[in-house]
């Protein structure tokens, strides 16, 4: 029994229609929001991949039912609140886990919960979220490893979510989340405005809370006694969409993407057209065409509504196909590059310089055996196997399940050749 990889055969050109899955980075916070509701909630569009899955896992712990059924909707109840503890064992291998700490204090009073640590992409401090749960009036102890918080009733607060890198996705989340029960009113300064947080706050409306600003740096949560649970929907994933504009772009194909929000990836769709690539609307739907032409560009990753660190990988595999000299500059995790040295193993020119990284255009790729570290280096590998010319095997492919459901049978229906496949890692 080895290890699963990719096996993948360069050069199809995709064509036809893929649906973009729910959004994992909305899904995960309002997941854990369950915590804080009475009563049944149904989520539609849930991604099943294993981010999802881990956390069910832990809100299980946590004693709340998970039900998934095969519609993709998940169907959860809070039984007891006995255990408030996210555990080491499950925050390491997810950091998102981390978004179950603003419900649990917020609904029971008490959470331990394990610091995350470092991560392929680099250190993952959670300060921004221990100091707004002190505003909130909570006690919060670092105890050999964990947060321990606990708190008779939060008060509404001023928090402040500004940090070295802007403000704070997950950080936003579990200060909302805190504040849809604290007693009185809490402005959320400088928070995070990406999609997933306004989904957060949409649904937590949805349940009852009194949330105002969601989508802009200046939130305003008002406290209400309970929240009851209801029925929602996920939004689109942009990451996924973005990740299969390149596929279509980087084998000179045509896809038309189906549940995709173009309102969401316009700092994306901006450095594509940059780059020649046309995107366009068509019925409900994305249309992504391919040029032959790749115009070298520059590119910054910033807080939504900039350019999204998330697809930062997936752009520079493009890139790598230019005519000319690109530059990607990572401001939000500036250690961001583990597919660079993938990359150039695969006939890549990519030199690094601190938190830049040059890109020299080159005529083709050539596949290789390549290594994936993280969720979106992964994705970027997978991409670079789809232009190189022969074969490409992606190692350690687990890191992209975390992130894109069945990705490969997705990158089928459209034309590559793609396998997934197991032995021992070479
Ligand atoms: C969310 O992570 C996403 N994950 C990440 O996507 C995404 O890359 C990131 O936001 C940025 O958009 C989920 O939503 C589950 P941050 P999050 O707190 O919230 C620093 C993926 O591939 N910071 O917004 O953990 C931090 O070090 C994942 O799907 C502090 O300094 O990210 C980083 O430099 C990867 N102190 C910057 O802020 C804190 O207390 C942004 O981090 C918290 C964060």
């Amino acid at each position: 029994m080895g290890l699963p990889y990719f096996h993948i055969n360069g050069g199809n050109r995709l064509r036809g229609t893929v649906r973009v899955s729910g959004a994992k980075n909305a899904a995960l916070p309002i997941m854990a929001a369950s915590i804080l509701c009475e009563g049944e909630i149904i989520l539609h569009d849930v991604p099943y991949v294993a981010d999802v899955l881990s956390l069910s896992e832990l809100l299980i712990k946590l004693g709340v039912d998970v039900e998934r059924r095969p519609d993709h909707s998940l169907r959860l109840v809070v039984r007891d609140e006995m255990n408030s503890r996210a555990e080491y064992d499950i925050v390491r291998k997810m950091r998102a886990s981390i978004c179950v700490l603003g419900p649990l204090l917020a609904k029971r009073r008490r959470a331990t919960v394990a610091m995350p640590g470092g991560c392929a992409i680099g250190d993952r401090p959670v300060d921004l979220h221990v100091r707004a749960m002190r505003q909130f009036g909570a006690d919060v102890d670092l105890v050999s490893g964990d947060i321990v918080a606990k708190a008779k009733r939060l008060r509404g607060a001023e928090v402040f979510l500004g940090g070295p890198f802007g403000s704070t996705v997950l950080g936003t989340a579990n200060a909302m989340m805190a504040a849809t029960l604290a007693e009185g009113i809490t402005v959320i300064e400088m928070a995070a405005c990406e999609p997933e947080v306004v989904d957060l706050a949409d649904f937590l409306n949805q349940c009852g809370a009194s949330i105002t600003g969601q989508g802009t740096p200046r939130i305003v949560v008002e406290g209400v006694p309970e929240l009851k649970g209801c029925e929602y929907r996920i939004i689109p994933d942009r990451i996924e969409a973005g990740t299969f504009m390149v596929a279509a772009t980087i084998t000179n194909g045509e896809l038309k993407l189906e549940n995709c929000r173009l309102d969401h990836l316009m700092a994306f769709i901006d450095r594509l057209a940059a780059v020649g690539v046309k995107v366009e609307r068509a019925d409900a739907a994305v249309t992504v065409a391919s040029v032959r032409h790749l115009e070298p560009i520059d590119v910054t990753t910033q807080p939504f509504p900039g350019f999204p660190t998330d697809l930062q990988a997936q752009l520079m595999t493009l890139l790598c196909l230019a005519d000319g000299n690109s530059i990607i500059t990572e401001k939000i995790f500036p250690d961001r590059f583990l597919h660079v040295a993938e990359l150039n193993r695969m006939g890549a020119r990519l030199r690094k310089e601190g938190p830049t990284v040059i890109i020299e255009g080159v005529k083709r790729l050539v596949g290789a055996p390549v290594m994936a570290s993280d969720l979106r280096a992964s994705a970027a590998l997978v991409l670079a196997g789809l232009c190189a010319r022969g074969a490409t095997r992606v190692n350690r492919i687990y890191h992209i399940d975390r992130g894109y459901e069945r990705i490969d049978e997705k990158l089928r229906a459209v034309g590559a050749e793609i396998e997934r496949r197991e032995g021992d890692e070479t």
